[in-house]
């Protein structure tokens, strides 16, 4: 194409795209600039196209001449023009943006045995509104600057003392640190741990995944030891060779064993004589059905065990909010891990939430919902013995799952995918493991199912099972 003939597309080009913008009176600036912009950034007008001169373009759009030569002054000091003296300016080179595609709505699975998350459903909402306002009304201005990386001293106090009233965690505001739940706890002190020289953290086999790519992420090796009906198997702990190891010791995930007394006590000893950690994922320690729950790990030795709890399972994943209580010795590292990764967790929602554990509030919901989930546990359990009589159950007595086992050999990822094709998501055990045998089984979460919707769920589950070849 010769060059007259170019430029004359390119300037119709132009005007055409200016043509279908409606100048808003007193925006004429501001539209004629996005307008602009966004062309450019789009590829409509291409790298290297000349655009009219002010004049001429400011006539044909009707506006004044300073419009279109402060317009055409901003976008090259944004770099998407070049101008010269005397010249019209050119389209400068952008790099191109695939658009992208819409995201699909969030679905929910017609029948959700999901085992990680509670019933959202049944967030406190209107207890949350009314410590949300107390807290932006009443917080002095600097609630609102840069704080202590480790958290607002009042949601550290609050919690401070529902640790120890609830869980037996010895532990004073000074080292508790708030974090964005158990996931940034555990990098943060991985990341510690690694830069005063660990090099290897142990878990439990089988157990929570994305925690190992948290450990993985950090730069340590991770290792995996075995549990059984009693927790963590302890014997030979010595030969994991581990700078700190990760344990649910009140209800184990997946399995549901609690950790056996002797197996608690020769743990903590463990580490004392490793100079290693145990770091406790304390995560649904407050859904116990049965009887009291059992203590947290940390009292036996706060130098040695970091307690982690998290609101992800008492009000909701989305709140983000957690909690670490951590030996003196690895406050200050922690403090600067958290002000480097973040600069602190929001100040409004850790008052939200230091208010409902103040007043009492978040206690009385977790208990509301302990009895929520009891019904609903028991509702499995009796779904299960009449639809899938043979499968022996475990962990039924806390939490908000069940784990059924599968006969050995039982392809459960294919279960788990038969299920997903027929509405049912439901997740298999034996990818949660670190090491070999995995056992086969399938969790079955009862946070997001009413309690009339169970036995219905499990008759469909049952189903696909008995269409799976080996059982
Ligand atoms: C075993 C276990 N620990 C901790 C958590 C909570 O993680 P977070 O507090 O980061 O939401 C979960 C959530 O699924 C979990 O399953």
């Amino acid at each position: 194409m010769d060059r007259a003939k170019k430029r004359a597309g390119d300037r119709s080009r132009t005007t055409e795209l200016l043509a279908a913008l409606r100048l808003g009176r007193g925006h004429m600036r501001r539209s004629l600039q996005e307008a602009l912009r966004s062309a450019i950034q789009s590829g409509e007008l291409a790298a290297g196209s000349r655009l009219p001169a002010s004049r001429v373009l400011a006539a044909e759009m009707a506006v004044s001449r300073g419009v279109v030569t402060d317009t055409y002054d901003q976008l090259a000091s944004e770099g998407y023009l070049q101008v010269a003296a005397r010249s019209a300016p050119i389209v400068a080179a952008v790099a191109q943006v695939i658009q992208p595609r819409p995201e699909p709505a969030q679905s929910r699975w017609p029948i959700d045995f999901v085992a990680t998350t509670p019933e959202v459903a049944l967030f406190p909402r209107h207890l949350w509104t009314r410590a949300m306002e107390r807290a932006l009304r009443d917080a002095p201005d600097a609630t609102l600057d840069y704080a202590d990386h480790r958290g607002s001293l009042a949601l550290r106090q609050a919690v401070s003392g529902y640790l120890a009233r609830v869980r037996g965690v010895r532990i004073d505001p000074a080292r508790i640190l708030i974090v964005q739940g158990f996931t940034q706890g555990l990098d943060l002190l991985c990341r510690v741990l690694r830069k005063r020289g660990a090099r290897t953290v142990a878990m439990e086999s089988p157990s929570l995944p994305p925690a190992w790519s948290t450990i993985r992420g950090a730069g340590l090796r991770l290792v995996g030891r075995g549990v059984d009906e009693d927790g963590l198997v302890v014997n030979a702990l010595s030969s994991l060779h581990a700078d700190a190891i990760v344990v649910t010791p009140a209800h184990q995930f997946p399995t549901g064993a609690v950790m056996a007394p002797d197996r608690r006590v020769a743990l903590v000893e463990w580490a004392a004589r490793n100079d290693a950690f145990v770091i406790e994922d304390d995560y649904d320690a407050e859904f116990r059905f049965d009887r009291q729950p059992v203590g947290a790990l940390q009292g036996l030795d706060p130098a040695r065990v970091i307690h982690l709890g998290t609101a992800s399972k008492t009000l909701a994943p989305g709140i983000r909010l957690g909690w670490m209580s951590v030996p003196a010795a690895l406050v200050e590292d922690l403090r600067r891990e958290k002000g480097e990764a973040d600069s602190g967790s929001p100040s409004i929602d850790q008052l939200a939430l230091a208010r409902l554990v103040a007043d009492g509030d978040y206690e009385r919901h977790v208990a509301k919902m302990r009895q929520l989930y009891r019904s609903r546990r028991d509702a499995l359990q009796r779904a299960l013995a009449l639809s899938l009589p043979a499968l022996p159950v475990r962990g039924a007595a806390a939490g908000m799952h069940i784990l059924v086992w599968l006969p050995a050999g039982t392809d459960d990822v294919a279960i788990s995918d038969r299920a997903a094709e027929n509405g049912i998501r439901v997740g298999p055990l034996s990818p949660m493991y670190l090491t070999s045998p995995a056992r086969s089984g399938l969790l079955l979460g009862y946070g997001r199912l009413p309690e009339e919707d169970i036995a219905p769920a499990v008759r469909s589950l049952a189903r696909v099972l008995a269409a799976a070849p080996a059982l």
